[in-house]
């Protein structure tokens, strides 16, 4: 006998990459990242399977406390935070099957008025096991996948419903400040008003606990660095050794952001076949891969209101460490 016919609303996924996208920007932007003064790679390559395994663990450590106040502030707000938005269409960039993204939508379902999931992601297999996860749990949910880069794609997001844009974790902290409010005026600009953005931040606070969530004591960090030579040595043919670099995290004052490197512990020669390019490193040569930067409300406020985005409510976790801001577009 047949099951009967599925009712369950549709789910789909979307993509806006080309297949060969991914490699190409890799290729341009190791070329250009390390024919650079100072040399820098950016952070998103960071994130093969093995680096997002990494990141995970990362998580787990007692040092790296953002995941955690994070997902404190929406055990105990999502129910808020929901009814304050008002949306019927959740929106994350950069997602999701994560605890936070379930909490999240079990508070709109809640409610009673949610339809509609549209999780945004520029890796395609896991985008969809990610959906199929989702829909398993969440029957009456329409999911509608989009796979796409979030600094060029968002105006292609589906447009449908009154929508909240969750973007967590803190990951705008990776964006140094003209990418940042270039980011966030293509947010804007994809909102239709009324829209809001629950947007998740992390504060500044004391140095030493700043500096230790990205020194953690069984160098989990570092692997989660060095991993990054791996995914250019695999993709590129490269031949850089994890053994001659070294992780290094400090907090920069000036920026109010940790920095994390690459440093070279030798003269030494890196051959990068695939793009037919030498570069040579000189002892102490510090290699960027990532900032991360940590905010003051006020600096929430001033970003978000460039763009025409007004702040409702920020939402933090009882020791004040991290910030979950919801904003409205007029
Ligand atoms: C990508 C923002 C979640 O900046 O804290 C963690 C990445 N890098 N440890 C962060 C990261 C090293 C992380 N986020």
């Amino acid at each position: 006998m047949n099951p009967p016919a599925s009712t369950r609303p549709p789910v789909t996924v979307e993509v806006h990459l080309a297949p060969d996208a991914l490699e190409s920007a890799l290729s341009d932007e190791v070329r250009a990242g390390l024919t650079s003064t100072p040399r820098a790679i950016p952070p998103k390559w960071l994130y093969d399977e093995r680096g997002s395994e990494l990141f995970e663990e990362i998580t787990l450590t007692p040092e790296y406390y953002p995941t955690n106040r994070e997902a404190e502030i929406f055990e105990t707000y999502a129910a808020d935070i929901a009814a304050q938005s008002g949306a019927d269409t959740m929106v994350e960039l950069g997602s999701g099957s994560s605890r936070k993204t379930r909490l999240l939508l079990e508070a709109f379902q809640a409610r009673g008025n949610f339809v509609r999931f549209v999780p945004f992601d520029v890796s395609e297999d896991f985008l969809r096991s990610s959906a199929e996860t989702i829909a398993a749990d969440f029957n009456d949910l329409e999911i509608h996948a989009v796979v796409g880069d979030f600094e060029r794609h968002l105006g292609l997001l589906p447009k449908a419903g009154c929508r909240m844009f969750a973007f967590l974790g803190s990951t705008i902290g990776n964006l140094e400040p003209p990418a940042r409010a270039r980011f966030l005026a293509e947010l804007a600009d994809a909102m239709n008003p009324g829209d809001t953005l629950l947007l998740g931040t992390d504060l500044v606070k004391d140095v030493d606990r700043l500096e230790a969530a990205y020194n953690d004591a069984a160098g989990v960090t570092a692997q989660f660095s060095l991993n990054v030579l791996n995914v250019i040595n695999r993709e590129l043919d490269a031949d850089f050794n994890l053994d001659a670099f070294t992780h290094v995290a400090r907090w920069n004052p000036d920026e109010e952001w940790i920095e994390i490197f690459l440093r070279s512990e030798a003269d030494q020669t890196v051959r990068v076949e695939a793009l037919d390019l030498t570069v040579d490193f000189a002892a102490d040569e510090l290699l960027g891969i990532e900032v991360s930067t940590k905010f003051r409300p006020e600096k929430i406020a001033t970003e978000l209101g460039a763009v025409g985005l007004t702040i409702e409510q920020i939402f933090t976790d009882a020791a004040g460490d991290f910030a979950v801001t919801l904003a409205r577009k007029a």
